[in-house]
């Protein structure tokens, strides 16, 4: 199973504020939906509660320590206590999965050596986040392309 992350942050790699998404880019939007389709989605409980609503044709898996978990979760269809257990799971079902934040969830996943790719969209400002991405984690990683695009560019890393 390929683990992907994949994340956008601004100049300052910041990637929230207060629980959201600062800045509004439709194309990031376009391209999370398009590269994440049919495939395991990924993330901290926090940010399962961020999204506007259930993301269609993904399986979301939601990381949280609560005991007992949140079976009646309308935007997730899995909640684990451990990542390593959920992508054991996934594993069993999944040829790709993606693991979509936030701060909390890619600091831990690279940690654990589990990241194979990074998706990284860098948007051209800076928007004060309260939350960031790890950049330091990706000096494990070498960058394979670069694509610059109006407002943001993307980047590809492999371990
Ligand atoms: N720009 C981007 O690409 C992007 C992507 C995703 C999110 N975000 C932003 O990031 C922010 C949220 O990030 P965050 O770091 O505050 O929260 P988060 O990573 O989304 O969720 C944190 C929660 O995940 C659970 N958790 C953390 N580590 C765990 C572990 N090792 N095992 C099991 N569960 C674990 C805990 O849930 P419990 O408290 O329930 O125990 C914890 O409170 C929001 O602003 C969101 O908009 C941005």
């Amino acid at each position: 199973m390929l683990v992907n992350a994949i994340a956008a942050m601004d100049l300052a790699s910041g990637i929230g504020l207060d629980g959201k998404i600062p800045w509004k880019c439709s194309d990031d939007l376009k391209r999370f939906r398009r590269f994440t389709m049919g495939d395991a989605v990924v993330m901290g409980r926090k940010t399962v509660e961020s999204l506007p609503g259930a993301l269609d044709g993904r399986f979301v898996c939601m990381l949280t320590r609560k005991p007992g978990g949140y079976p009646d979760s309308q935007k997730s269809q899995m909640w684990f206590n451990s990542l390593t257990e959920c992508l054991d799971t996934l594993r069993l079902s999944h040829d790709r999965v993606w693991i979509a934040g936030g701060e909390e969830i890619y600091t831990h996943a690279f940690a654990l050596e589990v990241i194979d790719q990074v998706w990284l969209t860098v948007m051209n400002g800076v928007w004060g986040c309260d939350v960031h991405f790890p950049i330091n984690s990706l000096k494990d990683f070498k960058s394979e392309s670069v694509e610059n695009f109006n407002d943001h560019s993307l980047f590809h890393f492999v371990r």
